[in-house]
């Protein structure tokens, strides 16, 4: 499949789990693939250039606007545009009374996962506004419909990328560009392996209209297709990639 033939993708948090996933989809799909993360991404990129594709990563921690700013430097030097920006590093949480939370806790959600993905839109903008086909794809999270009881620093900074997405598409439909948010299941990645076990995958799993697990390459499809010409008229929209495990 060629669909995303040249075309220039910034995947954050592609060292593992779900954006891994998405990185390989998208360079399957013939795009060129930048990844930011806070961890060694080597091994995502290796799995890339062996298949024929192109890939490299940026060691960069999504709050920290100085290393984000420095890594949108050599993307830029490499590629000098960006189409597609898959917003998905983030972290997991387990389960803490919400009254029990403290500020520290809240914040680094917020920070990680709502304002990481706000700084790298922001730097990696200039370069987004070159591209005929630009695409913000954000990883949100159906917990925010679920509101999972305990998860309340994860579902409120979760909420707020929702909140981000809506505005961004509208401000940025003028230069058409997209931006929408794509939610997965319960999905095993290492992030979620750390705090759920096999018996809570399962169950999620037999909650779902399709009882399936849910994949990381379920979900990379979704977000391939939002990056692809196809989805160009879908924007400020949250769609899910959860066997129907939450219907409205
Ligand atoms: N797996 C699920 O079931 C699920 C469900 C809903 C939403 N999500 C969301 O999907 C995204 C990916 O989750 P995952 O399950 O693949 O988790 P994961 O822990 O397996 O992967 C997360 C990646 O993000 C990177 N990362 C974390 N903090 C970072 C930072 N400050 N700067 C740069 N990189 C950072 C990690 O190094 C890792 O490579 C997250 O935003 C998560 O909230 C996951």
């Amino acid at each position: 499949m060629s669909r995303l033939k040249d075309r220039v993708a910034v995947v954050s948090g592609a060292a593992t789990g779900l954006g891994r996933a998405a990185a390989l989809r998208l360079a399957a799909e013939g795009a060129r693939i930048e990844i930011l993360d806070i961890k060694d991404a080597s091994e995502t990129v290796g799995e890339i250039r062996a298949a024929g594709g192109e890939a490299n990563a940026e060691l960069c921690d999504v709050t920290n606007e100085e290393q984000i700013a420095e890594a949108v430097r050599a993307i830029e030097e490499r590629h000098g545009k960006v189409d597609i920006l898959v917003n998905n590093a983030g972290i997991l949480s387990g389960r803490t009374p919400w009254h029990e939370l403290t500020y520290e806790e809240m914040n680094r959600f917020v920070q990680i996962n709502y304002l990481g993905y706000f700084n790298v839109s922001k730097a990696v903008y200039p370069l987004l506004k070159k591209s005929r086909h630009g695409r913000i794809i954000n990883v949100a999270s159906r917990t925010y419909f679920l509101a999972n009881p305990g998860q309340m620093a994860y579902v409120a900074a979760k909420g707020a990328v929702m909140g981000m997405t809506r505005v961004m598409a509208k401000e940025l439909g003028e230069e058409g560009i997209t931006v929408n948010a794509v939610a997965p299941g319960m999905v095993a990645t290492p992030g979620t392996e750390a705090h759920s076990n096999e018996e809570a995958f399962n169950r999620v799993m037999m909650n779902q209209a399709i009882k399936k697990r849910v994949t990381p390459e379920h979900f990379a499809a979704l977000i391939a297709f939002i990056a692809s010409d196809d989805a160009e008229m879908i924007t400020g929209q949250m769609i899910l990639c959860d066997g129907g495990g939450y219907l409205h």
